[in-house]
């Protein structure tokens, strides 16, 4: 599918620092539906000290049924910029004003067999979660939200309080918050999921505190809103036809490819749009997918990798290594 052109129908700066933004077809119709945890990918011009366009995602915060709008919140200031980055043009935008966008894709979706679901959110990451929230208030669905935010600072608060029906638990400390989700960890009924988002390092915290807790890894998802603060990864090994080269630590396979003289297609350099797709060939270790891109059989089938954003896993038996297609 390609790019949906929408304008700007709605623009409420209520929060200090936070946007949500409305955005519509120009003659209004129905919008291509999504699922909750949903993320809108905007293209960003270049200018006002942005030296080429970006495509930055921002979680949907509405309802994903035949909607005839799409909705967003937007902190000021992102980790990919400040002042020239995707979220200050955001909050330059005006009503009316035309923007492009790919359409919603999801990788932080509610999982559909889970009893229970535990929701804990940071900041600005409280979007895709009021999403969550919608399906499990339409689906009759268990769910309990533990959210932190500086004291009136708080996204989305009358949505949050609608749909918890009031019983969502603030917090305006970060120990407050992790006292609380001990205990709350140690007290669901099994089947229950966690979805966290927020700062990496607050979600580091969170799924540190799940794992002493006892939880395994494929009950617990996290939804990154950057990936400045990617881990650096271990070196490894890539073939390109006949070259073989190393991808140092904390260097991308983009930029590896780049300074062997590859042009790879990119865009976002961040995971989110899709253009530096590469096709793997059968010599490929394993991938460590860490993009919002990929679907989740994408990554499954392990024969793709976002360059951007992707490394090889580390092997058991020695060097990890991937074999690019071009
Ligand atoms: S450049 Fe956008 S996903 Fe890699």
């Amino acid at each position: 599918m390609g790019r949906l052109r929408l304008v700007v129908a709605g623009i409420d700066d209520t929060v200090p620092a936070v946007r949500r933004l409305v955005l519509a077809a120009p003659q209004g119709g129905e919008l291509p539906s999504y699922t909750p945890g949903s993320h809108l990918v905007l293209d960003v011009p270049a200018g006002a000290g942005r030296e080429r366009a970006l495509a930055n995602a921002y979680s949907l915060v509405g309802e994903g049924l035949h909607p005839s709008r799409y909705e967003i919140a937007v902190l000021l200031c992102d980790p990919h910029g400040g002042a020239a980055g995707g979220s200050a043009w955001v909050h330059t935008l005006r009503t009316g004003d035309p923007v492009t966008a790919m359409p919603p894709r999801s990788s932080f979706a509610p999982v559909q067999a889970a009893t229970r679901h535990l929701l804990v959110a940071a900041g600005i990451g409280i979007t895709p979660l009021v999403s969550h929230l919608r399906f499990h208030a339409r689906w009759g669905r268990e769910a309990e939200l533990l959210y932190l935010h500086r004291a009136g600072r708080g996204a989305l608060l009358d949505e949050v309080a609608e749909l918890t029906g009031g019983v969502a638990s603030p917090f305006h400390d970060r120990a407050d918050l992790l006292s609380r989700l001990r205990e709350r960890l140690l007290d669901q009924p099994i089947g229950t999921h966690l979805y966290t988002c927020g700062p990496t390092g607050f979600m580091d915290l969170v799924v540190s505190e799940a794992q002493e807790a006892g939880w395994p890894a494929s009950r617990i998802h996290l939804e990154h809103f950057g990936l400045d603060d990617l881990d650096p990864g271990e070196p490894f090994d890539v073939t390109v036809g006949e070259r073989r080269f190393e991808v140092a630590s904390g260097v991308s396979l983009l930029e590896a490819m780049e300074q062997q003289g590859y042009a790879v297609p990119n865009l976002c350099r961040q995971g989110v749009c899709g253009e530096c797709r590469l096709d793997l060939g059968p010599a490929t270790t394993g991938v460590w997918h860490r993009d919002l891109y990929l679907t989740d059989d994408d990554k499954a089938a392990g024969d793709c990798a976002m360059a951007c954003v992707s490394r090889a896993l580390p092997a058991a038996d020695g060097r990890s290594h991937l074999e690019v297609s071009l």
